[in-house]
Formats: structure tokens, sequence, C-alpha cells
């Protein structure tokens, strides 16, 4: 992946410690410990800046100054105000293996509002950047640590006089290729939730300014298959009665595929007038999943952190409850699978060999079943109105995606089953509760799920 003997320099933009400008406070203490983790780690490995973002914010900034303090990571704000003072520096230069590379800090101001975030504001970017950047001196390349959106970068870039690679940490999808803005200026991202590394290697080329964007194909094919989908949105507009709400809709969707042509165009245009010598770049996602090795120190870090929230946990949350019998996780309505099994043993039996019987062991091999982001999907009722907030105060009863979790509370109908109400089949918002897309990596397919947790005569044989 990298080539041999070439200088590497290591930043993040942002949102290490949360997702958006506000938590629970009943989240909050797990976040920061795990935000401490991602500094630890951070400076274990070497980082040569990163910039907060609103979600880091919305841990307060003492909070976020402490532990910047404690782990001595270089955060990166050229544009940031808490309680009126600058909390971290403009930018920096790093100097290695005879490249030297300027980093500067910027979050975009309207993501912390007027009121701003955990004692922050941000100001105008334009001014804050300009000299953050003269403030730099002479420098091989200037890396902007973006916290910013994908428009707002647009916007900023062209207006800074040079080029830039802007790192971008807030928009949530990662960028297999540099998007040109102009300039010279190219964008870099490399997705969300630590799940992928973005590498970009640079070529300087002498006489050469600005980098060689790769985003023409992308935007190219866009502007193909939006056209395509327009047409038929224009066959549905011209069929409809004007007026009706199937006109209304048909116009929206014209319209929101022209803005869509429209921006793809301009930004092809961009590339294409962008002329002039460039330093090449060549981009690389690569996806952090099981075949990267972990490495021994970190994890260990790791380690030692979930021990650390699961203390914290059982600490801070109701204690365990011994059963469901004395536990405050609306005790009456819920019974357990083990309270089905007398009268339903071969849906009992089904269940059992799936995995949604062992979907609590599962966690507790990994040593997650303290973290409160893990636990609400595999346990059963985490959805329902009511339940407990930490994973420590759910009843062993519950532990594992049960037959409540697709049936409802069924202690009423294992009473009286005549007289209580019990769902016969689950709708498909049911399993994507938990099947978001998101935490299951998108593999949620009802087709070939569902009857695979099928319990009837018509059963499949279990996964
Ligand atoms: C005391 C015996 C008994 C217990 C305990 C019991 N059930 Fe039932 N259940 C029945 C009977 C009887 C029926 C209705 C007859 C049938 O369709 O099998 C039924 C029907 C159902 C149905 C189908 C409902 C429908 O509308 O067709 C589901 C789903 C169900 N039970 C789930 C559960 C779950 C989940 C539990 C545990 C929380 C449970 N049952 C506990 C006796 C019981
Ligand atoms: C309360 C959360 C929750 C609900 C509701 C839920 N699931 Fe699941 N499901 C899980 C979890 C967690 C796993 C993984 C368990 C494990 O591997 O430890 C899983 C695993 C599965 C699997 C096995 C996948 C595999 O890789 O082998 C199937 C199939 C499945 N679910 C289907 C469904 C269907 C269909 C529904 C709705 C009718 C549903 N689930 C509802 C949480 C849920
Ligand atoms: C939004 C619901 C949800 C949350 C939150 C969630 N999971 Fe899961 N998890 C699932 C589902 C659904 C599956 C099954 C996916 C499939 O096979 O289709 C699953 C599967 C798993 C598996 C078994 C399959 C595998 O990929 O190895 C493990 C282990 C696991 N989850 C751990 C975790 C951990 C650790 C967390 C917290 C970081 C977590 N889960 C949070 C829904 C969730
Ligand atoms: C992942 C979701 C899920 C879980 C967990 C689950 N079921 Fe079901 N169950 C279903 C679906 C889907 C049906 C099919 C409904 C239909 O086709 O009418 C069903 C049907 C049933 C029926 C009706 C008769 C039949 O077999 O079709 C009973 C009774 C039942 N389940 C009991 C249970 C019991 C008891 C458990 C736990 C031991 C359990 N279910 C766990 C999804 C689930």
């Amino acid at each position: 992946m990298q080539a041999q003997g070439l200088p590497l320099f290591v930043v993040d933009a942002g949102d290490l410690g949360w997702k958006s400008a506000s938590i629970a406070p009943t989240l909050a203490g797990q976040q920061l410990e795990k935000f401490e983790l991602q500094l630890q780690a951070y400076a274990l490995g070497g980082i040569d800046g990163w910039t907060p973002g609103e979600g880091d914010l919305a841990l307060g900034h003492e909070r976020l100054q402490a532990a910047v303090q404690r782990h001595g990571t270089p955060a990166l704000a050229a544009n940031l105000r808490c309680e009126g003072e600058e909390i971290f520096p403009a930018g920096r230069v790093v100097e290695r293996g005879g490249v030297r590379l300027g980093l500067v800090g910027l979050v975009e101001p309207t993501l912390l509002g007027a009121a701003g975030i955990g004692g922050c504001i941000a100001e105008p970017t334009l001014p804050a950047a300009k000299a953050a950047i003269d403030a730099l001196g002479p420098v091989d390349a200037v890396v902007v640590l973006s916290h910013m959106s994908a428009a707002a970068e647009a916007e900023l870039a062209p207006a800074l006089g040079r080029p830039v690679l802007f790192v971008n940490g807030h928009e949530r999808k990662s960028t297999p290729q540099a998007a040109a803005l102009g300039s010279g200026s190219v964008r870099l991202a490399s997705g969300s939730r630590g799940k992928e590394l973005g590498f970009a290697e640079v070529h300087f080329q002498a006489g050469a300014s600005g980098f060689q964007a790769e985003a023409g194909a992308d935007d190219a094919r866009k502007i193909e298959r939006f056209t395509g989908r327009q047409q038929i949105a224009r066959t549905k507009l011209d069929a409809a009665a004007p007026g009706s709400a199937e006109a209304t809709q048909a116009q929206k969707q014209v319209d929101f595929y022209q803005a869509e042509i429209d921006a793809a165009r301009k930004r092809l245009q961009a590339a294409s007038t962008d002329q002039g010598p460039r330093h090449a770049l060549s981009v690389q996602i690569v996806d952090l999943g099981k075949d990267v090795a972990d490495h021994a120190a970190t994890l260990s870090l790791v380690e030692s952190a979930k021990t650390r929230i699961a203390a914290a946990d059982a600490q801070a949350g109701p204690t365990a409850p011994a059963s469901l019998g004395d536990s405050a996780w609306k005790g009456s309505v819920w019974g357990g699978s083990a309270s089905c099994l007398s009268c339903h043993p071969t849906q009992h039996a089904q269940w059992a060999s799936t995995p949604h019987a062992s979907a609590w062991t599962r966690l507790v091999q990994v040593n997650r079943q303290s973290d409160q982001a893990c636990f609400s999907c595999h346990v059963t009722g985490a959805f329902a109105e009511g339940a407990p907030a930490t994973a420590s105060a759910v009843p062993a009863e519950l532990h594992a995606v049960g037959c409540e979790a697709c049936h409802g509370p069924g202690a009423a109908h294992s009473a009286d089953p005549a007289a209580g109400a019990i769902v016969r089949d689950p709708p498909v918002e049911v399993c994507q509760q938990c099947h978001d897309g998101k935490m299951d990596e998108g593999r949620f397919d009802l087709q070939t799920y569902r009857p695979r947790v099928l319990h009837g005569p018509a059963a499949e044989p279990a996964p």
C-alpha cells in the first residue's frame, strides 16, 4: 500500500468523541472513556494533527481540553473560540523525510450555531484559514483538517488563493477518489466509525502547484444515471393530471435530479478548467476489517478501556437485577423466552438454534456487554417504552434476542393465552430496529432472512 521510504503523516478531522451536537447525559461518561481511548491510541501510534468537530465539543470543552492535555495529541482549530478563548493552536508545521507539511484545523460555524456547542463557537472560516496558512511560513503542501460540509468546503477552497488538500471529517461518506474543489484544491474523506483508513499518496512534481483530482469519472456516471431517472419522472409528470398530488411529486423529482445534474456538471467543469501541472495524487480506502491484524499495544489499550467501561457501568447504573421479578424493566409485561417453552416447545427449539438465542453470548465473547452502543440490539425489549438505559439493568431473562423481541411482551399472554394479546407476525419494521443497515453492515434481506426465523411447519432449517 505505502511506497517504500515515503514519509508518512497521520491526521484526523474530528467527531472522534460523538457523532452529533448533543449527547444524552446517560451516554456522556462512556463516550468520554471511548474518546480518551482514541486519543491514547493516537498518542501511541503517532498523530500529526486532528481537529475537533461538534461531536467532540458536545462532551464539553473543558473535558476535551483535559483529555488532550493528558494524552498530548496535537489538536488544531484555527477558528474555534471557547468562552472567548482559543483553546488549541490554529495550525502547525510537521517536517518529515524532507517534506514540510502545514496543517490547519477548521470547523464550519453553522455546525456549532450562534449559541455554540460545549461552550464553543466557530468564527468565519475564510479569514481564520488565511491567517493560519500565512502563519505556517514556507511549506510543501497545506492540509486543512476540515470539519465542514462539502458545500462549505467548495465555497472556501477557491477563495484561499492557494491549493489545499482538504481532509474531511464531517461528511460521513468515504470517497475513493480525490474530489476537485477548483483552483487545484481537492477533498479527501474516509468515512465514519473508524471502519476505514484513507490513504493518499502525493508525488510532488517540479513546477507544479495544486493536486490532480480524479473525481471526473464519478460525476460523468452520475449525470448519465440521473438524466435517465429524470426522464422517467418527466414521463410521470406528463401523464399526471395538472395540479394533482402525483404531478407535484413528479415535478419535485424532476427538479431534484436537475439540481444534482447541475452540481455534477459544475464539478466536472471545475475539474476540466482546473489546468496546469499538478502534483500526482493517488487515493486508497483501506477497509479495517478482520483481515487487518490488530496492533498488540493498541489492543491492550482497548481491553483496559472495556474493563473500565464495565466497572463504571456496574457502579453507575442500577445493580443487575437477579431476575425479571425484581427488575425495573417493565417487569410485569415481559416473561422471558424460557416462559414460553412449556406451551411452544417446537418454536422454542427452533429459536434456540438461531443466532438470536446466542446474541448476548456473542457480546460477552467480545467483552462489549456493558457498552451502551451495543447492548440494545443484543437483548430483548430495549426499544420498548420505559426500557432501562444501561446494559447492567437488563435482567438475565431478557439477554439475547428472545421471543418477545419479535412477538412483543408476553407475560399476560402466558398467564392467559386466550385473553392476552400477542403479535403473531412481526412486521419488517421490528426486524429493522436491529437490522438497521448500519450496525449489521447492511446484510439484512427480508426475503432470505425471514424464512430462517420461522418456526412453524413451513420453517426452513435453522441458519
Ligand atoms: C400456558 C401456555 C402458553 C404460554 C406459556 C405461552 N403461550 Fe403462546 N399460545 C398459547 C396458545 C394456547 C395459543 C393459541 C393457540 C395456537 O395458535 O397455538 C398461543 C399462541 C401464540 C402465538 C400465535 C398468536 C396468533 O395470533 O396466532 C404466538 C406468537 C405466541 N403464542 C407466542 C408466545 C410467546 C412469545 C410466549 C412467551 C412469552 C408464549 N406464547 C407463551 C399458549 C401459551
Ligand atoms: C432486538 C434486535 C433484533 C430483532 C428485533 C431482530 N433481530 Fe435478527 N439478529 C439480531 C442480532 C443481534 C443478530 C446476530 C446474533 C449473533 O450472531 O450473535 C441477528 C441475527 C439474525 C439472523 C442470522 C444472520 C446470520 O448472519 O446468520 C437472521 C436470519 C435474522 N437475525 C433475522 C431476523 C428477522 C427476519 C427479524 C424480524 C422478524 C429479526 N431478525 C429481528 C437482532 C435482532
Ligand atoms: C442497531 C442494532 C445493533 C447494535 C447497536 C449492535 N449490533 Fe451487533 N448485530 C446486530 C445485528 C442485526 C447483527 C446480525 C447481522 C447479520 O448477520 O445480518 C449483529 C451481529 C453482531 C455480531 C456477530 C456477527 C459479527 O459480525 O461478528 C457481533 C460480534 C456483534 N454484533 C457485536 C456488536 C458490538 C460489539 C456492538 C457495539 C459496538 C454491536 N454489536 C451493536 C445489531 C446490532
Ligand atoms: C426473529 C423474530 C422471531 C423470534 C425471535 C421468535 N419468533 Fe415466533 N414467529 C416469528 C415469525 C415471523 C412467525 C411467523 C408468523 C406467521 O407466518 O404468521 C412466528 C410465529 C410464531 C408462532 C405461531 C405459530 C408458528 O410457529 O408459526 C408462535 C407460537 C411463535 N412464533 C412463538 C415463538 C416463541 C415461543 C419464540 C421464542 C422461543 C419465538 N416465537 C421467537 C418471528 C419470531
